[in-house]
């Protein structure tokens, strides 16, 4: 196909240059009607741009398949037999996702070192989750996607299940063996999704770890304002083979997105293909080898661990993404929090996750010798500046066995259940209903329908007084928990 194409920045193009008088959304007429003040800061060309697909971008029948051809585009680009965009982030997406594998009622297999928008899919699809544990790390108290084994055991268990779904690379850079986990569920005959939020970027350069499509996944969901170039809420399914049909996914989809589709989305998504088809090869390599100098330097650091290959060389992952720069902390004393606040107060400079033990920052395409420099100038700095940071009580951090909660409900259920509102110290044995998920990352410590223990929450609580900060509990300071009301 001929990638120096851009369908959706040829139709917009088209579109300035015709000069088109619109009488419908958006109402700004693109920029028209922008107060100025609005302009000054985010630009009048992000108004100019914004146009709807239907009688803007293409006509009222879609004649010229503008969406159509840039997602051909993109499912070519990057080895998949068909490519859907999505505006609505990979929060929806998985959703979707989800939804065209299994109904309500249905059972799925599901890593449980899932995203937030992952359990929130079990309580808007009202699947029943078949919990697959990820392998916990103790010494760098972080979860590595499950094995395939791991899936075997819960398909022998149930096979019933209509598919499964990983979750690779994690927020933290460490992914799973796709191509094994693709084999065991195949042998079911039933499809592997995977949550690829944080891998854009992987089809684009083979010395990433392997990309869903290429090992065998059945659909894959990525984020590109992740890793790639495209602007927030970027997401694309790329689906292969015959075990999820196209036609479901476009209808479920249909379900669950917007009518307004953005075309700031779309463009930038089809201009990100065209880059990483054209230039992405150089690029990446020079990213990679980028991340790898900047892990060195860290390394040398006194306090700071970078986390690298070693995690694949002990097990505990099958690949590990270079890109992903994840630099504990612990030994200077102070948690990741702090150090991501320290590095955001004193060296503008914001990392994009932090944890108790540690902090993350993504290397891109995008990063040059002057990004780098700033990073690793205010990495030496935290360090020498780490003595002056204030200790505060240390997070409690339970055994891996501690995390692995009973499900006496399912998540759903529980979450539209009738509730009770409990002090904490009251709340051990009780089922939740709603969600605890310290943030970043958001991976649920607590679902609807798990039974709450004591070691759960004194780590919640404790990381709260830490600064930890859990968003979509309904009591952030988890003095209360919203359970399950006892009739
Ligand atoms: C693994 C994973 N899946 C899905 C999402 C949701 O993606 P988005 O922010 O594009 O909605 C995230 C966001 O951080 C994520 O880390």
């Amino acid at each position: 196909m001929d990638h120096s194409r851009v369908p959706v920045l040829e139709a917009l193009q088209e579109f300035r240059r015709r000069g088109d008088t619109v009488f419908g959304p958006p109402g700004h007429r693109q920029g028209r009607g922008v107060d100025p003040r609005v302009a000054e800061i985010v630009g009048l060309d992000v108004f100019r741009s914004d146009v709807l697909s239907l009688n803007g971008l293409d006509d009222r029948r879609q004649s010229q398949g503008v969406i159509s051809k840039a997602q051909e585009l993109m499912a070519d680009a990057v080895g998949a037999e068909h490519a859907f965009f999505s505006t609505c982030g990979s929060s929806l997406s998985v959703k979707t996702a989800m939804l065209s594998v299994a109904g309500p009622g249905e059972k799925m297999l599901l890593s449980r070192n899932a995203h937030k928008s992952v359990i929130a899919a079990v309580v808007v699809n009202g699947v029943e989750p078949i919990w697959v544990h990820p392998k916990f790390d103790a010494e760098r108290h972080i979860a590595h996607p499950p094995e395939p084994d791991d899936v075997r055991r819960r398909l022998e268990e149930h096979p019933d299940a209509k598919g499964m779904l990983l979750i690779t690379p994690t927020d933290w850079g460490t992914c799973a063996d796709i191509r094994g986990v693709a084999r065991v569920c195949h042998e079911y005959d039933v499809p592997l999704i995977v949550d690829e939020a944080w891998g854009a970027h992987l089809p684009f350069h083979p010395a990433l770890p392997a990309w869903g499509m290429d090992a065998e996944a059945d659909l894959v969901v990525t984020s590109v304002h992740k890793m790639g170039g495209a602007v927030e809420q970027s997401s694309v399914f790329h689906l292969q083979y015959d075990r999820v049909s196209p036609e479901a996914l476009k209808q479920r989809e249909d379900l669950l997105g917007t009518t307004s589709a953005s075309s700031l989305v779309f463009a930038t998504l089809d201009g990100w293909r065209r880059q990483m088809v054209q230039h992405g090869h150089d690029l990446l390599e020079a990213a990679v080898r980028r991340a790898h100098r900047i892990r060195a330097t860290a390394g040398e650091l006194p306090g700071l661990r970078p986390m690298g290959q070693e995690v694949v060389d002990e097990g505990l992952a099958a690949e590990f993404d270079p890109l992903k720069l994840v630099i504990d902390v612990r030994e200077l004393g102070i948690s990741g929090m702090q150090a991501a606040e320290w590095l955001r107060t004193h060296r503008h400079v914001d990392v994009g996750g932090s944890d108790t033990c540690r902090i993350s920052a993504s290397i891109t395409h995008a990063d040059d010798d002057g990004t780098e420099k700033i990073l690793l100038d205010s990495l030496r700095a935290l360090v020498e500046s780490a003595d002056t940071i204030e200790r505060q009580p240390p997070v409690h951090l339970p055994e891996a066995s501690a995390l692995e909660l009973e499900q006496a409900m399912l998540p759903r259920d529980a979450f539209f259940a009738e509730v009770d509102h409990v002090p904490a110290e009251r709340a051990a044995g009780r089922i939740a209903a709603e969600m605890i998920s310290p943030y970043p990352p958001g991976v649920p410590v607590i679902a609807p329908g798990e039974v709450i223990t004591d070691e759960v929450l004194d780590y919640l609580r404790s990381g709260v007084e830490h600064g930890v900060l859990i968003p979509d509990a309904a009591d952030q300071s988890v003095k209360t928990l919203r359970v399950v009301a006892r009739h």
